[in-house]
């Protein structure tokens, strides 16, 4: 029923310098709906999903679970039915999941209710390693005996996985994720230590609970899960995007755009906000939900490090050093949970920014303007920055490889085009 078309040649031309006017509305969140979807492996019963955003990485991870035998049908636009009453397949293939790291994240549940799986090792992406070992070592803790043969992780759990106590050494969205949907259907009680605190983790804990399952401590480090022996449907609102509402709040400033943001979700985007602020751009709330950007005539440098929730996300990095290339001084922003999360910069300096990478760290000096050149979209989130840089730059600015921005930006080129940015699709 899916397919993933990816249109390799595909490029985004943006005519800048537009003053953008009218209303931009957050989708749901990506890294809420993947293990939403993944959790529905969790029981024979339906699940109704919705506010579910139109993804690539949507369609991947529905793919992947149509391939293991789960019927999805679309109810209606961005509400899907779930049910995964007889498995077809315990075996996710390398051809989907290279696709999508967080494909990673049916390895739990396939584990906890059929005691079998067979996840090929995700890659690499452009942005690190992205290891899984944390996952893995806690699955087995589990009593789930895992080996890796020709590139595909194989679990086997002999009856039913066993509760345990389980002690992250660096905290991992997904591996929290992956644990928590590992547990609910495990034998006994299973502790989280250095659990992550991130919104989506929390949300997939209520999806969870109200399907049946025993959580207690979900949004603080420490989450207790008492397995049960089966699991209902639920219906389940997808939450917003924080991630694409901060890039919205970000290029609205730019702009300095008379932009209303629908959907901002306050609650996830505190210390965010609270940066923003510090930069002279204040997020003003004229609605329940609704927001509208001000800023300053001078824009205040700031130093920012990347760090778990809620503290600054590393998924908003790349668009607030585009931001900070036209503070009134010199910022610095050191990106401590990848370890390859640069590659914007030299597309950025490209643009006519002035970045220099030391270790971690990106030295941002100010710059008068971006002059229009063309670059590459390298990682989900850095396509956004260059999308930014095009409507601030002077001239035509062509950004190759936006595969990458529609994996997680849902029909952004048509959000901005209502709002007035000058932009194009084009086979080049
Ligand atoms: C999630 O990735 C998000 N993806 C990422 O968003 C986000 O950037 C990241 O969390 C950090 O917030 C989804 O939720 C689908 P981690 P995840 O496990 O879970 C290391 C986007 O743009 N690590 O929290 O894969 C890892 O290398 C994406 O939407 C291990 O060493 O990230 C990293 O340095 C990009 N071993 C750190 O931990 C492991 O087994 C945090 O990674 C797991 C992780």
């Amino acid at each position: 029923m899916f397919e993933v078309k990816v249109e390799l040649r595909e490029a985004l031309i943006i005519e800048g310098g537009n003053r953008l006017e009218g209303v931009l509305k957050v989708s749901g969140a990506k890294n809420a709906a993947l293990p939403n979807i993944a959790a529905t492996i969790l029981t024979e019963k339906e699940v109704i999903l919705e506010n579910v955003p139109d993804l690539l990485d949507i369609k991947t991870m529905n793919l992947l679970l149509e391939s293991i035998g789960a019927e999805i049908n679309q109810i209606d636009n961005g509400i899907f039915s779930y049910r995964l009453s007889n498995p077809k397949s315990f075996s996710a293939d390398y051809e989907l999941v290279s696709k999508m790291r967080a494909s990673i994240l049916v390895l739990g549940p396939m584990l906890s209710r059929f005691g079998y799986a067979e996840v090929a090792l995700p890659g690499g992406c452009s942005i690190g390693a992205r290891p899984v070992d944390l996952h893995l070592k806690a699955l087995e803790k589990m009593g789930a005996q895992i080996k890796i043969e020709h590139g595909y992780i194989k679990a086997y759990a002999q009856r039913r996985l066993k509760g345990s106590h389980i002690f992250f050494d660096k905290i991992t969205v997904t591996g929290t994720e992956n644990i928590m949907m590992a547990a609910v259907l495990a034998e006994g009680t299973t502790v989280i230590e250095n659990a992550a605190l991130e919104p989506e983790v929390v949300d997939l804990a209520i999806m969870l609970k109200k399907m049946g399952a025993d959580i207690q401590g979900e949004g603080t480090h420490r989450i207790v899960i008492n397995g049960v022996k089966q699991l209902n449907g639920t219906t389940h609102r997808v939450i917003p995007d924080r991630i694409e509402a901060g890039t919205f709040a970000v290029l609205s400033a730019l702009t300095d755009g008379k932009v209303i943001i629908e959907n901002y979700p306050f609650e996830y985007l505190e210390y965010v906000d609270k940066v923003l602020e510090d930069i002279g751009i204040y997020v003003i709330p004229v609605d329940k939900n609704k927001v509208m950007i001000k800023r300053e005539e001078k824009l205040r440098p700031v130093n920012i490090q990347t760090k778990e929730y809620p503290l600054f996300p590393t998924d908003l990095q790349a668009q607030f050093m585009t931001l900070l290339c036209f503070a009134d001084g010199v910022s610095e922003i050191t990106e401590n949970i990848f370890e390859n999360r640069f590659m914007h910069v030299p597309e950025l300096n490209r643009l006519g920014a002035n970045i220099e990478i030391v270790g971690k760290t990106a030295i941002i000096r100010p710059v008068e303007k971006f002059s229009a050149t063309d670059v590459k979209a390298t990682d989900l989130r850095a396509s956004a920055a260059m999308v930014i840089a095009g409507l601030i730059a002077e001239g035509e600015t062509r950004i190759h490889n936006i595969y990458h921005l529609d994996r997680g930006y849902e029909h952004i080129d048509q959000k901005l085009s209502n709002i007035g940015a000058k932009i194009r699709r084009e086979i080049i």
